[in-house]
């Protein structure tokens, strides 16, 4: 990813201020997804890092993280698969809870979606404790494939995500645009 790249990606993040909560500043990626240049340039750098990190198949975290992997799944040229919400997916699912601030949460995956042969990178639009994506890469070590790496549009460094990651991640990368 070019210099040039990152800061067209940087410049079609939208800063809100107090939300969803006081106190939060959310990071909107809706201007970058509805500026064609910036969401293929997005695309591309996330295919280019799962084809260079041996990618066989790309995981998406629900929500924002659907809308990222499948057009990196395609442009890659490899299969996606979801992690759910829990309740959300039909078939036989694996089940993964984890803490949050205040609180837990639980998602899930097809488990026959993925094979022991299968090289997993995870995609999200943000990294922010780590909880999610460390739940995601015990769902893909618990189905049996393994793990390519996570590749995230943005890491909130304050929040420290990357270093409760360490464990999960077990070597794999961490990619950060
Ligand atoms: C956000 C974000 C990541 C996760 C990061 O999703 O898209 O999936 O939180 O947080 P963490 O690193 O602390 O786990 P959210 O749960 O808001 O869901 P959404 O994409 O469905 O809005």
């Amino acid at each position: 990813t070019t210099e040039s790249t990152r800061e067209l990606l940087l410049s079609r993040i939208r800063d809100v201020a107090d939300y969803p909560k006081p106190g939060v500043m959310f990071k909107d990626i809706t201007p970058l997804l509805a500026d064609p240049v910036a969401f293929t340039a997005l695309t591309d750098s996330l295919a280019e890092l799962c084809l260079r990190h041996g990618a066989t198949k790309i995981v998406g975290l629900e929500a924002r993280g659907f809308i990222l992997a499948a057009p990196v799944a395609i442009r890659a040229g490899l299969g996606f698969v979801p992690v759910r919400k829990a309740g959300k997916l039909p078939g036989a699912t694996l089940s993964q809870a984890y803490e949050l601030e205040y609180g837990t949460a639980e998602i899930e995956i097809h488990a026959e979606d993925l094979s022991a042969d299968d090289r997993i990178m995870v995609i999200d639009d943000v990294l922010a404790t780590g909880g999610t994506a460390g739940a995601s890469l015990e769902l893909i070590r618990r189905a049996g494939a393994q793990v390519a790496g996570v590749a995230v549009l943005m890491e909130l460094g304050f929040l420290a995500g990357r270093a409760r990651l360490e464990e999960n991640l077990r070597g794999a990368p961490l990619e950060a645009l």
